[in-house]
């Protein structure tokens, strides 16, 4: 009997904490939106379309510069990166020195947790 009423406690206390965590993701990738307004000016979020940058539709995990129409730099094309989380960190905080010769302009958000949030919130394109 004891040991049930601690199991049953586990459980409370694990499916709690899945939903906390469930809230933080949401809340994060909601930061990450209003972050990315400094991206939107040349990134689409229409997949169809490369505005100025290339579109970042399904861009976590994607391989560098491998949209088919559009003309990437050639520093980016031969980065031969992919964006993981840890590379998107990097090129958050620094692109033109993670890629020196890209031709992104120069972007520079250095705080961790808003690097959080936009990676959070890239990931959900
Ligand atoms: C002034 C325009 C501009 C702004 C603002 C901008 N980008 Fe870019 N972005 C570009 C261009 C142009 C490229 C292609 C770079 C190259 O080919 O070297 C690019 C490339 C990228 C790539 C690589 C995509 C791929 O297909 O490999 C990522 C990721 C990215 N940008 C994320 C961001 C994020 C996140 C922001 C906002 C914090 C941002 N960019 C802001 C113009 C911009």
């Amino acid at each position: 009997m004891k040991t049930k009423l601690a199991v049953m406690g586990l459980a409370a206390s694990i499916s709690v904490s899945s939903v906390a965590v469930a809230d933080t993701e949401a809340m994060m990738q909601a930061a990450g939106k209003d972050i990315f307004n400094k991206c939107t000016a040349c990134h689409s979020l229409d997949s169809s379309k490369n505005a100025f940058g290339p579109s970042l539709i399904g861009v976590y995990q994607r391989k560098a510069a491998s949209l088919p129409r559009f003309a990437y730099s050639d520093a980016l094309r031969n980065s031969d990166i992919t964006w993981t989380a840890e590379n998107l960190r990097k090129w958050i905080a620094g692109n033109d020195q993670f890629v020196p010769g890209t031709r992104m302009r120069h972007v520079e958000i250095t705080d961790k947790a808003e690097q959080d949030y936009l990676i959070a919130y890239l990931k959900t394109l």
